[in-house]
């Protein structure tokens, strides 16, 4: 495992603005990591209503989830992204064809062989110059990840989340935590502390023998086989809500 980037001190906003710590750190390292990555295709696995949308620099921001309604509310929010309706485990994306591909707090709701398929479909469809940033549980999927990233790229930074101090935090702030239907749910002191604890996850992060986090931020970049980079093709888009789909079932059924 290399460490070429120094993710120690990156800032963490008033904007990255999660009552979770967690959350909040990871999307701080995403903006961070993000904010020089032009390039022309960014994908984000299963963005609900496009919601790291803010973050992408790419040409193109390809949102895709299994949800057509939050879909349609993050068009409707941001009519520049597309849109893409798959089950991750169904997908399979133009192979070099995504400069940035990102998936944060989803793939913990996948059985660990299914997260590393998915990641290595990730795999195959990153530039070769591109940016892998995964985020999944800390369980048996990690030394299957480890191995499937270390094959394919030269940078593989692993970040531990979710320190005991934050899973407190948590319990007791988060909209089902024991204050999460008071008041002090989504207020400014509670942001303001999530911030700070976020700050200990920063550090804390990158020390794997504190290795009882829950979530890892796998970060990749680098590929060691170069391929010619190819054009993303997305299956044809749906008339009456504009959404491009792989999944016809999902137009009418919920998952
Ligand atoms: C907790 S949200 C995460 C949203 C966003 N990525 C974030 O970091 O806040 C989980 C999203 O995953 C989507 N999802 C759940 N299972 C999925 C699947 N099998 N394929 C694609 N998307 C899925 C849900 O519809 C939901 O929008």
């Amino acid at each position: 495992m290399s460490a070429e980037i120094d993710l120690s001190c990156f800032p963490i906003h008033r904007r990255h603005n999660s009552p979770d710590p967690g959350k909040t750190y990871v999307w701080a390292l995403m903006d961070y990591l993000l904010r020089d990555r032009a390039g022309s295709v960014g994908i984000d696995a299963a963005c609900d209503f496009f919601k790291s949308f803010k973050y992408f620099r790419t040409e193109r921001y390809v949102g895709v989830d299994c949800n057509k309604e939050t879909l349609i509310r993050g068009m409707g929010m941001f009519p520049q992204g597309e849109a893409l309706l798959s089950r991750l485990e169904n997908l399979e994306l133009t192979e070099n064809s995504a400069d940035v591909i990102l998936s944060t707090h989803t793939l913990q709701y996948f059985a660990p062989e299914q997260i590393v398929d998915i990641c290595a479909m990730f795999t195959r469809a990153v530039k070769s110059d591109g940016l892998l940033l995964v985020h999944v549980p800390n369980n048996e999927c990690v030394p299957g990840l480890q191995q499937l990233f270390d094959k394919a790229f030269h940078m593989v930074q692993r970040l531990h989340v979710g320190h005991l101090l934050s899973r407190i935090f948590v319990k007791l702030f988060c909209k089902i935590g024991v204050f999460g239907n008071t008041p002090l749910y989504n207020s400014r002191p509670i942001y303001f502390l999530s911030r700070i604890v976020a700050r200990t996850e920063r550090r804390s992060s990158l020390k794997s023998s504190l290795g009882r986090q829950s979530r890892i931020l796998f970060v990749c970049m680098d590929k060691k086989e170069k391929k010619s980079d190819r054009e993303l093709i997305l299956p044809d888009k749906d008339q009456s809500t504009g959404i491009h789909v792989f999944n016809s079932d999902l137009l009418e059924n919920r998952s």
